[in-house]
């Protein structure tokens, strides 16, 4: 399941992976983990070689659980920290070093290679794993993007929601390395006038279709 943020594929990717009993990779807490302990570190993250040099150092260990997925770094329970704006803000620049990706993207192939799974991410279909049974691409408008954001953070406005992901999807869509783009064979889902429950309807009658 990839696309930009706020396209919906945390939710849709928990609700297909408990309808169907399986496990679920969140990729993007991979990458904020990653950044959330390069910034405890101090490593300065606009310099691309500084990360490189440290980027093998934390132990990252991720759950699959939909119910709750959690994510540690070097034993501490980082769940909630990883989603601090000071970690938003900077994790595309931490995910676009090529040297982040290469272990990352190891470790995510080592819990996918486990079977049975949904992963989500900007390039599990087109990089990960293109051998998927089934791969989508979730999109939304970028006001339906920005207005669920901020019904799911308290205290912030739709229009400042909508500034920070366009900010962030043209880093992830243009840098170099894995850009965000639409795998070959991936279905494109847009979820502006669906509800979640929709979607996720959808999904599992293309998985059923596909497997
Ligand atoms: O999905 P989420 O918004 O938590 O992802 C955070 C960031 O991690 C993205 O903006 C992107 O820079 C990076 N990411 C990535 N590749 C993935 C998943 C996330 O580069 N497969």
């Amino acid at each position: 399941m990839d696309g930009p943020s706020g396209s919906g594929k945390s939710s849709v990717s928990r609700g297909v992976a408990r309808a169907l009993g399986l496990r679920y990779l969140d990729t993007g807490a991979m990458y904020r983990a990653m950044t959330w302990w390069m910034l405890g570190q101090g490593v300065d993250l606009a310099d691309p070689a500084a990360v490189a040099a440290r980027c093998g150092e934390p132990v990252l260990v991720s759950g699959t659980d939909p119910d709750g997925p959690a994510i540690h770094v070097d034993g501490v329970d980082v769940a909630g920290p990883i989603r601090e704006s000071d970690v938003t803000g900077s994790v595309s620049a931490v995910a676009a070093v090529p040297e982040v990706r290469v272990r990352l993207v190891a470790l995510q192939r080592e819990i996918i290679g486990a079977g049975d799974i949904v992963v989500e991410g900007r390039d599990i279909g087109t990089v990960v794993w293109p051998e998927a049974a089934v791969k989508i691409y979730l999109t939304a408008s970028p006001e339906a993007r920005a207005r669920r954001r901020s019904a799911e953070v308290a205290g912030t406005t739709a229009q400042a929601h909508q500034e920070a992901m366009a900010r962030r999807d043209k880093l992830d869509s243009t840098r170099k390395t894995d850009p965000l783009s639409m795998a070959a064979g991936a279905v494109e889902l847009d979820t502006t006038p669906l509800t979640l429950e929709e979607v996720i309807g959808e999904v599992l009658r293309l998985v059923k279709e596909r497997t």
